[in-house]
C-alpha cells in the first residue's frame, strides 16, 4: 500500500459521485493512510478518495505550517458565508492553476476516522479547502470554477 496513483486530468472517476462510508474499520482507516502519505508525497493541501480512484466520501487536508492534518469521513458542509478570490490548484490538475470563489467560513460536519462526530468552523484556506476536497466527493473539480481570465498553464518543466 502506501503512495496511490492519482487520477489526473479527464479521467472519468472525477466526475462521478463518491457514496457514504457506512462503516468505519481498519481498512477504512489504511485508506486513510494511504490517502495522507499520497497527499504528503505530492505536496498536497488536500486529497479525497475519488482522486486515488476510489469513490467513498473520504478527505484529507494538512495545512502544514498553516493549519491542521485531519480526515474526515462524510463530511458535510452545513453553512457557508461569505465569499473569498483565491489562488487555487489541484493534485488532479497539476499542470492548472487558477482564481475560483469560495466561501469565506463554512462549517463542516463529518466522522473522525474512528467515527467519532466531529464539527469544523473554518475560515479562510481551510475553509477553501474543505470546499475543494467536498467538491471532489461530489464529482465537482476547481477547473470548472476557474473565474475568467486566471487560468494558468504551467508545463511541468516550468513547475520545478
Ligand atoms: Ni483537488
Amino acid at each position: 500500500m502506501g503512495i496511490r496513483n492519482i487520477r489526473k486530468d479527464d479521467d472519468e472517476i472525477l466526475r462521478k459521485r463518491s457514496k457514504e462510508v457506512d462503516i468505519i474499520d481498519d481498512k477504512v482507516r489504511e485508506l486513510i493512510k494511504d490517502m495522507m502519505d499520497t497527499m504528503h508525497k505530492f505536496d498536497g493541501l488536500g486529497l479525497a478518495a475519488p482522486q486515488i480512484g476510489i469513490l467513498k466520501r473520504i478527505i484529507v487536508i494538512d495545512l502544514y505550517d498553516d493549519g491542521p492534518c485531519f480526515a474526515l469521513i462524510n463530511p458535510v458542509l452545513e453553512k457557508a458565508k461569505g465569499k473569498q478570490i483565491v489562488g487555487e490548484g489541484c493534485l488532479s490538475f497539476p499542470t492548472t492553476f487558477g482564481q475560483v470563489e469560495r466561501p469565506e467560513e463554512v462549517v463542516v460536519t463529518g466522522l473522525d476516522e474512528y467515527g467519532k462526530k466531529t464539527t469544523i468552523k473554518a475560515t479562510g484556506l481551510l475553509a477553501q479547502a474543505l470546499c475543494h476536497e467536498i467538491d471532489h466527493l461530489n464529482g465537482i473539480v476547481f477547473i470548472d470554477k476557474i473565474l475568467p481570465g486566471t487560468l494558468e498553464i504551467v508545463t511541468p518543466e516550468e513547475k520545478k
